[in-house]
């Protein structure tokens, strides 16, 4: 067991090594623990509060692949609470309006959270590019977000809601639920004893 830790340190250092140096963005706050390359890019404002970690290495991908996080533009920010685990390949863009994750949130593999449609809806407008609606996504404290849950421009998620597997949220789930599918719906309440 300790042996596969080491080993685990030794295979992945260079290709986090290279992830860093490919990153072009900043973050501020605490330092995260980063067991998956990540890739910070953008001009915008990325903050991690304490105890926030990336990848995790019995997990799928661990090897192969790398999360992503983009500020686009300068007033484009990710902020990320304390005591946040974040499983491997995530992908969070902000283009502007913001994505913020509370305390205590656990994420799944492959958890996709974007604040912008990036496209214009409107067929000309975007054959001229012109970009989509940015609207802020804002995730409570102590949520649990299941693996491959891609979470859209304004949808927000209530303090110790769970997100199940596969999800899509477009929409506003309140605290205290399990919601799941696509688009995303509340299936029950949490009950005080939930195992
Ligand atoms: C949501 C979850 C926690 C199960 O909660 P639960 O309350 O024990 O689940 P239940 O079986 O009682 O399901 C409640 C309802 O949600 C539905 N549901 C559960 N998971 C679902 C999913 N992933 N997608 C769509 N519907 C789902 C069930 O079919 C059920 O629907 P119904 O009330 O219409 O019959 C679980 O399905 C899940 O998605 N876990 C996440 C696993 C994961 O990704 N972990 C991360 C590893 S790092």
């Amino acid at each position: 067991m300790f042996l596969k830790g080491v080993l685990n340190k030794i295979l992945q250092w260079p290709r986090l090594l290279k992830y860093r140096m490919l990153s072009t963005a900043t973050i501020s706050g605490s330092k995260p623990r980063i067991n998956q390359p990540v890739l910070f890019n953008g001009v915008g404002q990325i903050f991690c509060g304490n105890n926030v970690s990336f990848g995790v290495g019995a997990s799928p991908s661990f090897f192969s692949q790398y999360g992503y996080l983009e500020v686009r533009h300068t007033s484009a920010h990710i902020t990320i609470g304390d005591n946040v685990a974040i499983n491997n390949n995530c992908c969070f863009i902000s283009n502007g309006a913001g994505i913020t994750i509370g305390d205590y949130c656990c994420l799944g593999v492959n958890v996709t959270i974007l604040d912008s449609d990036f496209h214009s809806l409107d067929p000309v407008a975007r054959l001229n590019k012109r970009p989509g609606m940015n609207k802020a996504v804002i995730i409570g404290a102590n949520v649990f977000i299941g693996n491959n849950v891609l979470i859209l421009k304004g949808a927000t998620i209530g303090d110790n809601s769970v997100v199940a597997a596969g999800s899509v949220v477009s929409k506003d789930i309140p605290s205290n639920v399990i919601a799941a599918g696509n688009p995303c719906e509340i299936k029950r309440e949490l009950g005080p004893m939930e195992s």
